[in-house]
């Protein structure tokens, strides 16, 4: 049985200011809540900040982007080592970082093995863009990023996917809950395919594009789906609060 899982992408918002008092605006509800794995992404500068507010609570930490070298002179950069003393997690391959960023398959690939290597679990995000979904090519474009993200990479249980399809991201309009599940169980045979059936049988993959307290009951009643990765709606405490009691409720019902 996969736990599910809530991660919140707090995206380019939040000073250091702002993003203390959203984590105490939700911490104590959030903390309370059982059976799902609930994860807070800020920015890295309030990295720090958070990790300390976050001890001793049930709620943990991811950074949202890292440079796959461990330390040296790449000025501006973040390493996976530094990540690794503040979080468990680590959203890599974001379409952000892809389309706006120029991120390659290629450099994807090599910060999944950097953060594993440093005891960080990816949160490895694929999904299509538009033109490609209209042009019914969503299966080749996930499949082609999902083998070159784990390339040569081992099988490992502690790997989350999240499937992220470009034109659902930040627009209101999500995927609705069947063809999420479906890319997503397309996704978990490539893994199988690539790794093996067990490994693949145990990873948590995400939904995630517009996520919204009010459409999180359609995604994660489909048992294909583990979770979610919200990026707008992660920034308000009551949205994202209602958002992980829903996916508590749904998920203690299903079991
Ligand atoms: P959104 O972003 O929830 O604002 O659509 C999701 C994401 O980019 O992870």
């Amino acid at each position: 049985m996969r736990i599910p899982m809530i991660a919140g992408n707090w995206k380019m918002n939040t000073t250091a200011t702002e993003a203390e008092r959203l984590v105490l605006e939700m911490l104590e509800r959030l903390d309370r809540i059982e059976g799902v794995e609930k994860v807070l992404c800020p920015p890295f500068v309030s990295l720090v900040a958070i990790s300390m507010m976050l001890q001793n609570s049930s709620i943990q930490l991811g950074a949202q982007n890292m440079y796959f070298e461990a330390k040296g002179a790449y000025t501006g950069e973040i390493s996976p080592l530094m990540l690794s003393e503040l979080c468990e997690f680590v959203i890599l391959g974001h379409s952000e970082r892809r389309w706006y960023f120029g991120e390659t398959d290629e450099i994807v690939n090599k910060k999944v093995g950097a953060a594993l290597t440093n005891k960080l679990k990816p949160i490895l995000c694929v999904g299509e863009r538009l033109e490609e979904n209209e042009a019914g090519k969503t299966d080749e474009v996930v499949n082609r990023q999902v083998r070159a993200g784990l390339k040569d990479i081992e099988p490992v249980r502690e790997f989350v996917i999240a499937y992220e399809p470009v034109w659902a991201i930040g627009t209101g309009k999500a995927a609705s809950g069947k063809q999420a599940a479906v890319t997503i169980e397309f996704i978990r045979d490539v893994v199988g395919k690539l790794w093996n059936r067990s490994t693949a049988q145990d990873l948590r993959i995400l939904y995630g594009g517009s996520v919204t307290s009010a459409n999180i009951v359609e995604f994660l009643s489909r048992p294909e789906i583990d979770g979610a990765l919200v990026g707008g709606a992660s920034l308000k405490a009551e949205e994202f609060v209602g958002i992980v009691e829903k996916t508590a409720e749904i998920k203690k019902r299903a079991k």
